[in-house]
């Protein structure tokens, strides 16, 4: 026998076959045969991913709270501006909350940041500046629920719980060929119990991230399946029955609101330097303290446009001149905005109501989310 072989391998290859053509497994049971597979599998498939390169509580934590709602490739340049920035709890815990929104610039689900900094002034005062060391201990702390808490539990402490997110969901609903609702909160709680009782327990970080591989890299969320590829093919009953398409079973959400606005780029010269016009939004709702351009309710045309950007506080007489940027849309998860926007050139000043940011305190001081993202690269073009 080979010495060198790896525990896992091992594990894989002393497994019984568990299933024979036809032979009906429990999800129990079927749960329980994954491990090994999937371990096996996760060993030559792992991607190196920059918070893979530690167990530290801290960075993994701020990785799973970026990965929720956001692609890895988009996390990573986050991760690593945010890790620099503030690498470490006693940090997060002091920054200011503007610094920490421009860090967050882009991500979206701007109360996630909020919360990191709520959770880390609560474990510098409660917990001595150390991450709580249990499951139930991190669930306790602002912005970690059930996912994060398994997350961070299993990968830093190799504590033995499941971090079960929409993912991991898709992957096991097809495993078991269940068509149960997975946008239920007690479908989620179904499926954390049974694999609270049945993952490997010694290997729990190694085990949950598998999971998440399987559902980023062959289980995927759009299109078909790999099964051709996939660890838990022996064992899959949507596999067996054809039955990828109608799972997971996610009921159709209501149509998102349709907001229309009017955005309105409003700069100026001064000193020879390049102005604009920028707003702080109310501390409450909807992207809550972050900064906007200038906008109105509604489209307005060019012809109507006086009439928009003097409701903006822009003197008619002070247009030296006006663009149109054309049309964008951003979706966010209750509503969408469907926006015109335009260039306004002003002479003088920029009127007082308005925070006047030159271009460096565009790029890096003042949060301004993605919805504008169209109208700020326009104004950089235009520049
Ligand atoms: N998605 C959610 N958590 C992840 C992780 N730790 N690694 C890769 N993808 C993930
Ligand atoms: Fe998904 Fe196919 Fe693997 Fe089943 S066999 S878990 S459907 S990739």
């Amino acid at each position: 026998m080979d010495m060198c072989e790896s525990p896992i391998k091992k594990l894989y290859r002393s497994l019984p076959v568990l299933e024979r053509e036809g032979e009906k497994l429990s999800p129990r049971d079927r749960l329980s045969a994954i491990s090994g597979p999937l371990l096996a599998w996760y060993e030559g498939h792992a991607r190196k991913l920059p918070w893979r390169e530690n167990r530290d509580p801290y960075s993994i934590w701020i990785s799973e709270i970026m990965l929720q709602q956001t692609r890895v490739e988009a996390v990573k340049p986050y991760f690593a501006r945010f890790m620099k920035a503030l690498p470490d709890i006693s940090a997060l815990a002091q920054v200011e909350e503007e610094v920490l929104l421009k860090l967050w610039e882009g991500l979206g689900y701007y109360s996630r940041a909020r919360n990191l900094k709520k959770a880390a002034c609560l474990v510098m005062e409660e917990y001595g500046g150390t991450m709580p060391k249990t499951y139930d201990g991190l669930l306790k702390l602002p912005g970690i629920g059930s996912y994060t808490a398994g997350a961070v539990a299993s990968i830093a402490y190799n504590i033995p719980v499941p971090a079960v997110d929409g993912n991991v969901m898709r992957v096991i609903s097809r495993l078991l060929g269940s068509y149960e609702d997975i946008t239920k909160g007690s479908t989620k709680k179904k499926l954390e119990g049974l694999l609270a009782d049945t993952m490997d327990s010694k290997h729990p970080g190694l085990f949950n991230q598998a999971l998440f591989e399987t559902g980023a890299l062959v289980c995927i969320p759009a299109g078909e399946p790999k099964c051709g590829e996939c660890p838990l093919a022996s064992l899959c009953i949507a596999r067996q029955k054809g039955l990828w398409q109608d799972l997971p079973v996610k009921p159709t959400k209501k149509p998102r609101k349709i907001e229309e606005k009017t955005v309105l780029v409003i700069s100026t010269q001064e000193k020879g330097e390049w102005r604009v016009a920028l707003r702080k939004r109310p501390s409450q709702g909807l992207l809550a303290s972050l900064y906007e351009f200038p906008n109105i309710e509604g489209k307005a045309s060019i012809t109507s446009f006086a009439q928009a950007s003097s409701v903006a506080g822009v003197a008619e007489d002070k247009i030296r001149q006006v663009q149109c940027l054309g049309e964008s849309k951003h979706i966010f998860s209750h509503v969408e905005w469907h926006m015109v926007g335009y260039w306004i050139q002003m002479e003088g000043s920029l009127p007082e109501t308005f925070v006047s940011a030159d271009i460096r305190e565009l790029e890096g001081k003042y949060p301004l989310p993605n919805a504008f993202l169209a109208y700020r690269k326009a104004f950089f073009m235009t520049k």
